[in-house]
């Protein structure tokens, strides 16, 4: 007896497409055959004439972190559920590393927010903000844990949070040392500090000021300058939501000189511009880094097109737009983040798949298997494969709607993508073979989200 036949569907992996049935049982693929026959199953889903992916992980997002004197507005709650709403079945949020508190205490702290409270399954990449140095010797028994990634700034120094060069050598050194990865958000902070001081001083602190502040060039600083300490300890380095040509090119040029970097961007790079700034709220697209021009957002989609950027993933912070509207006309204490997990793969099928810059099988690697790779959970997310976990998202291209915030399901009452076009809708989400959502309703029953760790060594996408 299964647990959940999927026929007739077009099934994606990140190899091939085929037309393909799949068969469920203990929230796990038993079965991916071109017709299972009669075999009876508790349920079935017809999926003629719609894709079916593996479910998607998002790498990157923030539920209900302190940015600026308030939270950011989805918890593990609400942002699970838009999650699921747009066909995401495993999230990869961050620990808050508090000051005096040591990884293991916001390990266990972040952890007690999702449990019990996330309806999808979820890891989470360690944040060393607070006296990264000190935090060192512990990050060999937090691997052992399952633990695969870490994470360090090299910006946010009057919050706390930056790690200054050698530290992050020492970091570094460790997290490689023990097969696990680091992951950077690269921002030359003395370049942003100067910057954001001089149009704050030349009283020029409209929303369009923001990239004004946190420019291209303080990006490709910040990754150049952290490409030149990986290569030279041969460690492979993660870059968070890369967002310009130029830190691009820079990345580009580092692996051309050795350094093993991978690229995560955001659909707000690829889809957004900076003109957004210029809109009437134009406060409310305030994100860390910045919407760049449209010439960025090309040379983004032709490197995720030709290979050359691995991840995409949302850096979903949202805030409400009262949050927002509280310092407006200072962009410089706006608080930071949009939200986007919801918006993920309709934007990227829509202005990715539809528009002929991405492939069925290159949307699946870089919303599914490369995520799963490079986060250590291979075999089990991001496949549809027999003894995978039973994840999948089931799109119906036939479907064409609008972005409202209305529809949508986190916990901001406005959208960075309002009034694009969407070509196709989630018929379902399924997680462990659990169907969560349906054409825009969340269905799930029972809160069942796991947290995911490491099963085996990250493995190497760039040598
Ligand atoms: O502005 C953003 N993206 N806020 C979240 C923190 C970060 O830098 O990723
Ligand atoms: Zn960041
Ligand atoms: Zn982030």
């Amino acid at each position: 007896m299964l647990d959940l036949v999927i026929k007739n569907g077009l099934v994606v992996t990140k190899t091939g497409t085929a037309r393909m049935d799949v068969g469920v049982v203990d929230e796990k693929i038993l079965l991916v055959e071109p017709e299972i026959d009669d075999r009876p199953a508790t349920r079935t889903i017809d999926a003629t004439d719609k894709i079916v992916f593996p479910g998607f992980i998002d790498a990157h997002t923030h539920m209900g972190i302190p940015i600026m004197g308030t939270r950011s507005i989805d918890d593990f709650e609400s942002g699970s559920i838009a999650a699921a709403c747009g066909g995401v079945t495993t999230i990869i949020d961050f620990t808050v590393q508090e000051p005096g508190q040591t990884l293991q205490e916001s390990i266990d702290v972040r952890l007690a927010k999702a449990d019990g409270k996330s309806h999808i399954d979820y890891a989470l990449h360690v944040n060393v903000t607070d006296q990264p140095q000190a935090r060192v010797a512990e990050i060999p028994a937090i691997v052992e844990q399952g633990f695969s990634a870490f994470k360090v700034f090299s910006t946010y120094k009057q919050a706390g949070m930056m790690i200054a060069w050698p530290e992050f050598r020492n970091v570094l050194e460790a997290v490689q040392r023990q097969g696990a990865l680091l992951c950077l958000h690269a921002e030359d902070d003395a370049t942003v500090e100067k910057d954001t001081a001089a149009n704050i001083v030349a009283k020029r602190r409209a929303a369009i000021c923001h990239p004004r502040s946190r420019t291209p060039a303080a990006e490709a600083m910040a990754i150049t300058q952290a490409a030149d300490i990986a290569r030279e300890l041969g460690a492979q380095l993660y870059i968070v939501h890369l967002s310009s040509k130029a830190g691009l090119d820079a990345a580009l040029a580092a692996r051309e000189q050795g350094a093993k970097l991978i690229l995560e961007t955001c659909p707000q790079y690829l889809v957004l511009s900076e003109a957004c700034y210029l809109k009437e709220n134009g406060h409310h697209w305030i994100t860390t880094p910045p919407l760049r021009t449209e010439e960025d957002c090309e040379a983004l989609w032709d490197a995720l097109s030709q290979g050359q950027i691995d991840v995409v993933a949302t850096d979903h912070c949202p805030f409400t737009r009262s949050q927002k509207d509280d310092n407006s006309g200072r962009f410089h204490l706006t608080p930071n983040g949009i939200p986007g997990v919801e918006t993920l793969f309709p934007l990227l099928y829509t202005y990715g798949v539809a528009e002929g810059r991405l492939s069925l099988e290159r949307l699946v690697q870089v919303l599914a298997t490369n995520p799963a790779r490079i986060f250590g959970f291979c075999g089990q997310k991001g496949v549809i494969e027999i003894g995978a976990d039973a994840d999948f998202t089931i799109w119906d291209p036939e479907k064409e709607w609008r972005i409202k915030p209305e529809l949508l399901h986190g916990n901001a009452d406005w959208s960075p993508y309002v009034g694009m076009t969407i070509l196709g809708a989630v018929a379902q989400t399924i997680l462990r073979g659990f169907v969560l959502a349906e054409y825009g309703d969340f269905v799930g029953t029972a809160v069942r989200g796991n947290l995911v760790l490491k099963n085996e060594s990250n493995q190497t996408l760039r040598n």
